[in-house]
């Protein structure tokens, strides 16, 4: 139907000024509340035609654009009357053919949920907020309180011992380890808690990381009990970001950060996705959604869509697209202090050394493995998978209780603090000493300078002299 006093707005025209300059536009849907939930403009509101007067007032400068099924024009033109910033967007359903970015999809199952349990959602699960100093990031405990079934997310490999303290205190069944992303500022702990729980892990297919169990999709769902963990892709932070949205909860990984975002220069990111994703996605989420972040660095634990919207300095509505863009383009960050250690680490889920040959006991916080554990594994030794490193001084290397073959001579002080400086920290190392005194303080060393997989040889070469195992001892030497 043609409308005589109401200008119209072509697709295209919408986009060029939604893309740059979206502060301009109010994009008024009045079409049903289905099909809005279906797929809408990213950044439209849905406003019932009697309530649309209101929003004509508070208009001030912006162009209001109506997306209106045909059978309403008659009544848009009444109601919107003289106001000559009011046009009527022409067949709305080119925005789509357009290839233009819809809402809609993961997020409309989400307002659904909304809509339909409100409040009482939030009662009848387990939730804790963890944190690791060390890298300012928040892991996230979730379960259902009635089938117990929990999900981890985000761990950091050096708070694995804590997380599984917490679910077994708890008395939970860990599910899922999902991963926002891969991270550049930490290791997960996904491997190392599969390894000890045989639980699933799950990171974007995007990432393509092989170790994964679960490699997710945008729109995909997990189940904790009857509860739905919803994942949405939120590229731009890096381009595998996901979002994990759980009863009214929105753990936004590095994709929205308590008033800011993750940056954008490197792993793929992208100022633009990055835009598209929080705009045209997590803002469409209902505004008393909580927003969980991956990390904070100024002491905040959580904020909500609704005030990251209004106060959001990088990302709120008031902000284009290409100012965004402009904002992220003038940050020149530094590099995270352990990205190269950390991205190859977490494309292997956070175990580049997948086959350790030894699973020490962890004894006043120092890994230890018996004599007989080592000598067992003298032939990983031989193949160069694991080192031998014996801490004592020279003249007791080839004395009374000799050494092992294939041991190398590094002393515990300035000689073995400088070896492990340059050392490769995913190296699998045994301390030997005499009795394991100095070759404990070795392994604490090496632990404290982020060696992951450095053991300790409990009873030294005492303990191996006694269970009559060869030892060489190079004369003249
Ligand atoms: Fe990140």
């Amino acid at each position: 139907m043609e409308t005589k006093s109401l200008n119209q707005i072509s697709c295209e025209q919408v986009y060029n000024i939604w893309a740059t300059e979206p502060h301009l536009l109010k994009i008024i849907d009045l079409r049903d509340r289905v099909a809005f939930l279906q797929g809408h403009i990213p950044g439209a509101q849905w406003v019932p035609m009697n309530h649309l007067e209101k929003e004509i007032d508070v208009l001030g400068n912006r162009l209001a654009v109506m997306v209106a099924p045909e059978h309403l024009l008659e009544e848009l033109e009444r109601r919107c009357g003289e106001a000559q910033n009011c046009v009527l967007l022409s067949q709305c359903e080119r925005w789509a053919q357009l290839k233009k970015p819809l809402a809609g999809n993961g997020v409309e199952a989400i307002v659904e949920q909304y809509l339909n349990k409100g409040e009482a959602m939030k009662n009848d699960i387990i939730f804790h907020q963890l944190f690791d100093s060390e890298s300012s990031t928040y892991t996230y405990l979730i379960a259902d309180a009635k089938s117990k079934e929990a999900a981890l997310i985000d761990p950091v490999l050096e708070t694995v011992d804590r997380d599984l303290k917490l679910i077994e205190e708890l008395g939970l069944r860990l599910m899922y380890v999902l991963d926002t992303h891969i991270h550049a500022d930490h290791i997960t702990g996904a491997g190392e808690i599969r390894r000890r729980t045989g639980v699933q892990t799950a990171v974007s297919k995007d990432a393509q990381v092989g170790c994964v169990d679960i490699p997710l999709e945008d729109g995909q769902e997990l189940f904790l009990g009857d509860k739905k963990i919803h994942v949405l892709a939120t590229p731009g932070h890096t381009n595998t970001c996901m979002t994990y949205v759980f009863e009214g909860r929105a753990f936004t990984g590095d994709a929205l950060l308590i008033r800011g975002c993750g940056r954008t220069d490197f792993q793929q990111g992208s100022s633009e996705k990055l835009y598209e994703s929080v705009t045209g996605k997590l803002f469409q989420l209902p505004d008393q959604t909580i927003v969980y972040p991956g990390h904070d660095y100024r002491g905040m634990t959580s904020s909500t869509i609704g005030t990251e919207k209004m106060h959001n300095p990088r990302l709120n509505e008031r902000i284009s697209k290409a100012q965004f863009q402009q904002i992220m383009s003038d940050l020149k960050l530094a590099n995270p202090r352990k990205i190269h250690e950390a991205v190859p680490a977490n494309m292997a889920c956070g175990m580049p050394r997948d086959h350790r040959t030894f699973h020490p006991q962890n004894v006043d916080g120092i890994p230890e493995v018996s004599v007989e554990d080592v000598h067992s594994k003298l032939s990983a030794a031989a193949a160069g998978n694991i080192r031998l490193i014996d801490v004592r001084r020279p003249d007791e290397f080839n004395a009374e209780y000799g050494h092992i073959a294939g041991a190398e001579l590094v002393t515990l002080g300035p000689e073995l603090t400088a070896f492990l400086e340059k050392g490769d920290r995913s190296e699998e190392i045994v301390f030997i000493c005499r009795s394991g005194g100095r070759s404990g303080q070795a392994t604490a060393e090496s632990q404290k300078l982020g060696y992951r997989f450095t053991v300790n040889m409990t009873g030294g070469m005492i303990r191996w002299n006694e269970k009559k195992f060869l030892v060489e001892r190079n004369k003249g030497e």
